[in-house]
């Protein structure tokens, strides 16, 4: 409601730019595959720091959507980003936790979280309901644009509506993750692999676990790690696969696999109906509830939050003020 387009509008688009920073960027990136799964339409993602400096400048027109998203709505290259599509014409819709930032003030349409004041550094439910706000502009834009009818469009909201006390299972089992953060916290490197919308969500695992713990992680799509990194893979390496997507998850199980030949520990994450194929090649295996495959990733977002945190506990860093960073980044 509080992002008044018109159906015209949005019928008439032709693409739509997502730009962000941080652990927004990475929600712009879950929001990509949402969108274009849901409303058919292309999404392009970029940061922040570096759409605005595109040589010689950012290939942008009217006919494009531009999505900018802040928990803080004071980002300094978000801002920046945000007036350079205003004056390329395009019409800006932000997505902020903090009304009257900004942000929130400075575009056309605002579209504000309401995940309540977010105190940390790293932050947790801003994501989380970024992500969110993200899923329901992928419904209206895909019922506006008919790629959604009204049975489809019922059925999207009601998963959503399921996500509370879906979650409310996830932190039941806390428990699981605070035990295996436990036995990892002297890692010195982690790796966070995943395909499709898996391999989004992991990017804002890893970056969890880096900006609490101080261990360096690495996040992947995890049929990139042949072309590479997987050299990287020694004996106990830890590897954090998410397996939410049924089509993709008889590739995942190959992967694992692979990295297991290498000595690699494989911890997999996936929904219960998935379990125990994923306990065939997987060392442990997390247990999410059975969401349906376009909503589970978001699900997967706390226990990775979890791990980062219990991690950054176990070894004494200070989970509330990690060090060298800022709230909200205000300077370029
Ligand atoms: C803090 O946990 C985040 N990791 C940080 O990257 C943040 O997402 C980024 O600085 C953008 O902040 P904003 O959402 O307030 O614009």
């Amino acid at each position: 409601s509080e992002i008044n387009v018109t159906e015209e509008l949005i019928r008439g688009i032709r693409g739509i730019h997502i730009v962000a920073c941080g652990s927004a960027y990475h929600a712009g990136i879950l929001g990509k595959y949402v969108i274009e799964n849901v409303a058919r339409i292309p999404v392009n993602v970029d940061v922040a720091s570096e759409f605005r400096y595109r040589m010689p400048s950012p290939l942008l027109s009217p006919d494009d959507l531009f999505i900018v998203i802040s928990q803080s709505g004071e980002t300094a290259d978000t801002i920046a980003a945000l007036r350079l599509a205003k004056s390329k014409g395009a019409k800006v819709i932000a997505i902020t936790n903090v009304k009257g930032s900004t942000i929130s003030r400075e575009a056309d349409f605002a579209m504000h979280t309401q995940a309540g004041m977010e105190v940390a550094v790293a932050t947790s439910k801003g994501y989380l309901t970024q992500v969110l706000c993200l899923y329901m502009i992928a419904a209206e834009i895909g019922r506006m644009r008919g790629e959604l009818d009204v049975a489809q469009y019922a059925a999207f909201v009601e998963n959503l509506k399921k996500l509370p006390k879906q979650l409310e299972e996830v932190l039941a089992d806390k428990a699981v993750v605070q035990q295996l953060a436990s036995q990892r916290f002297m890692d010195v490197n982690e790796f966070f692999l995943g395909r499709g919308m898996d391999y989004a969500l992991m990017m804002e695992g890893s970056l969890k676990l880096k900006e609490l713990s101080y261990i360096h992680s690495e996040t992947y799509p995890a049929g990139e790690l042949k072309h590479g990194p997987i050299a990287l893979i020694e004996k106990n390496t830890l590897v954090m696969v998410l397996a939410t997507q049924s089509a993709l998850l008889e590739k995942l199980v190959s992967n694992i696999k692979e990295v297991k030949a290498r000595g690699a520990f494989v911890v997999a994450m996936t929904q219960k109906h998935n379990k125990e194929l994923l306990q065939k090649a997987a060392d442990v295996v997390l247990e999410l509830p059975d969401a349906e495959d376009l909503f589970a990733p978001i699900l997967a977002a706390v226990p990775y939050q979890l791990y980062g945190y219990y991690t950054a506990v176990c070894k004494g860093c200070d989970v509330d003020k990690p060090r060298n960073l800022a709230k909200s980044v205000t300077v370029e």
